[in-house]
């Protein structure tokens, strides 16, 4: 994680360097720092926390410089506090790092050994140490740093900047979290992405898993693993359509969850055509000769694909195996037959999803990818690739995304399911109907839930645990709503199948543990009404999240019932995310948390 950020060019670019870095925020938030080269001296500022922490200490101690690296931290080695904050100094150079080293320790002993003195806790120093040891051994700084480079185990996105040389230039180098040089007129850049990038230019170049560059006011060059100098392309970036900012909503998280109707319309007008009542066929994976899928993902794009389990078995008659990515990179699984497997991944760039996907290739599977980032590394190493079209997401927990997400993968397995043979014309037609009712309907749902779900979760920041249960399709929502619920209002919550209740959680069920039921009028409701008659029994309070036909046939007390209109089984994932996305949205509100930014957390995961 963290976000990296270099600028060369022709004014001072600390004040460029921290807008790049704004828009990195989401990568980690625990400190950041940027550092520049002026009249041949490296001189930096760092803070601890956010971002504004360092805007504060550059305003009062600004930083001039035409050539400089920023870094916006999540911690991995070494506490958040101003002495770990990258840029990392030694000698004549500066680093700034994304990922881990994983040989540092050894790395650090060996450059002890030889003199150096390491003043921070953190995997990066020996970078900078080690890059320093090869100059004091008379290399050039691009030499230095490449034998540096070749020295380092682990995952890495480098930005490196020396004092001292004639010519002044940024070294870049990438293995593992992505990397991207900014093409400008008289001033180049290097970032974790091309958003960070957006404000300065809109045409990149991504470094290749091995490569590294040399950045100069001239433009930039390449080199793969082996030191070959090489050609990488350049492309138009869509980061820069995009203007990041909250409009009228106190959260980027609200915005998102609110944009939800615009957004789901898009991607799903993108797969389905809704004139012929037709899902559009499918490119790139020949679903009609599988004998099996395999889907992995982490968090909350996990949920996304454990949904997409029910339907493509459902609908496509597909077995689907699902694991999260951390699981199913070491779990060997043996991956013979017809098959092909699915990633999914709001950011394309989580190191598990990557690592698993890698897996699947080398072992000759056809690789699909559902992403949000078209130029992502995941969507870039894909056979085919499912863009879903969210937008960027910004807000931590993800919310646009995930919905997304469900809505490609609904119309892939409408689609599989029509090449399988498994789903006639009229159920096609009739399931594409019930998403443009169900896409029709998302709008008016919000704003007529909305003020029952503030009052509701002003109730819930009073509590400490909240159990979700749900059957079918909304056992993973229930997964994802405790998961979303934790994480930004930091309220301890459990999803579970409803069906498991009575295996081990009852035990937890009294009147301070409140139980939020989703549970649509579907085949399973009165399977579910019997669980939630289990949790009143024992003075559990119970928030029913249903249909009006499930609120009529309730007899139950509970302590609120958020009632969404009658929707078909495809639809009830999209339709039903929405109450649960602003459950834990507004109870986080009511905690006072920092919901776009919630502690120790990082929007893309580029570190195992
Ligand atoms: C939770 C959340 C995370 C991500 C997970 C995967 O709200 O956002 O659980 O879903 O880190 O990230 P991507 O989708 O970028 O691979």
């Amino acid at each position: 994680m963290c976000g990296i950020v270099g600028i060369i060019g022709g004014r001072d670019v600390a004040p460029l360097l921290v807008d790049a870095l704004k828009r990195l925020e989401y990568r980690g938030y625990d400190s950041a720092g940027v550092a520049t080269l002026q009249d041949g001296k490296l001189d930096r500022r760092r803070a601890e926390g956010k971002l504004g922490n360092l805007e504060g200490r550059l305003a009062s101690n600004p930083l001039p410089g035409h050539i400089g690296i920023g870094h916006t931290r999540w911690a991995t080695h070494g506490a958040p506090t101003e002495n770990n904050a990258h840029p990392h100094f030694a000698g004549r150079v500066a680093v700034v790092h994304n990922g881990i080293i994983e040989n540092f320790a050894s790395l650090r002993r060996e450059l002890t050994a030889s003199g150096a003195e390491f003043v921070t806790q953190t995997d990066t120093e020996v970078v900078a140490h080690l890059v320093s040891h090869y100059l004091s051994e008379g290399m050039a700084s691009r030499d230095a740093a490449r034998a540096a480079i070749s020295r380092l185990e682990g995952a890495y996105a480098l930005a490196i900047l020396f004092s001292g040389d004639d010519e002044e230039m940024i070294v870049g180098a990438r293995n593992g979290p992505p990397l991207a040089v900014g093409h400008g007129k008289d001033e180049m850049y290097l970032g974790s992405d091309a958003i960070a990038l957006a404000p300065f230019t809109d045409e990149v170049t991504y470094l290749e898993d091995g490569d590294w560059c040399v950045v100069t006011r001239a433009g930039a060059e390449f080199y793969d693993a082996s030191g070959r100098q090489v050609e990488r392309a350049r492309r138009i970036s869509r980061g820069a359509a995009y203007v990041v900012d909250k409009g009228n909503h106190k959260h980027f998280m609200e915005k998102e969850i609110y944009e939800q109707p615009e957004v789901i319309s898009h991607t799903l007008s993108h797969y389905i055509d809704f004139a012929e009542g037709k899902a559009k066929p499918i490119e790139g994976i020949d679903f009609a000769n599988l004998d099996r899928l395999a889907i992995s993902a982490c968090g909350t794009a996990y949920y996304a694909g454990l949904i997409a389990k029910y339907w493509f078995e459902r609908y496509a008659r597909l077995p689907v195996e699902i694991d999260v990515a951390s699981e199913f990179r070491y779990r060997e699984m043996p991956l013979t037959g017809k098959m092909a497997a699915l990633f999914v991944s709001q950011s394309g760039e989580t190191a598990d999803t990557l690592a698993s996907l890698r897996y699947c290739k080398s072992e000759g599977v056809t690789i699909g990818a559902v992403v949000n980032v078209p130029e992502s590394t995941i969507a870039r190493e894909s056979d085919a690739v499912f863009p879903t079209l969210a937008g960027p997401e910004i807000g931590v927990a993800s919310t646009k995304a995930f919905t997304c997400q469900l809505s490609v993968l609904a119309a892939l397995a409408i689609a599989a399911g029509k090449a399988r043979g498994t789903l006639s014309d009229e159920q096609e037609a009739e399931m594409v109907q019930a998403l443009v009712e169900g896409r029709r309907v998302l709008g008016e749902v919000l704003r007529e839930i909305q003020p029952r779900i503030e009052a509701l979760s002003r109730d819930l920041s009073h509590f400490k645990d909240v159990l979700y249960l749900g059957r079918g399709t909304n056992f993973p929502l229930a997964l994802e709503g405790a998961l979303k619920l934790k994480e930004i209002s930091y309220i301890h919550a459990e999803g579970y199948a409803a069906g498991e209740l009575k295996h081990g959680p009852i035990a937890l069920i009294d009147e301070d543990m409140p139980v939020i039921v989703i549970a649509p009028h579907d085949q399973l409701y009165e399977k579910t009404v019997s669980n939630m008659q289990e949790v009143a029994a024992r003075g559990g309070r119970i928030v029913l999240i249903t249909d009006e036909r499930g609120a009529r046939e309730t007899a139950l007390q509970t302590m609120e019932t958020i009632v969404l209109p009658q929707a078909a089984e495809i639809v009830t994932p999209l339709l039903y995310a929405l109450p649960v996305q602003l459950i834990a949205y507004h109870t986080a509100v009511f905690m006072g948390t920092d919901v776009d930014q919630p502690r120790n957390l990082a929007k893309s995961v580029t570190v195992e």
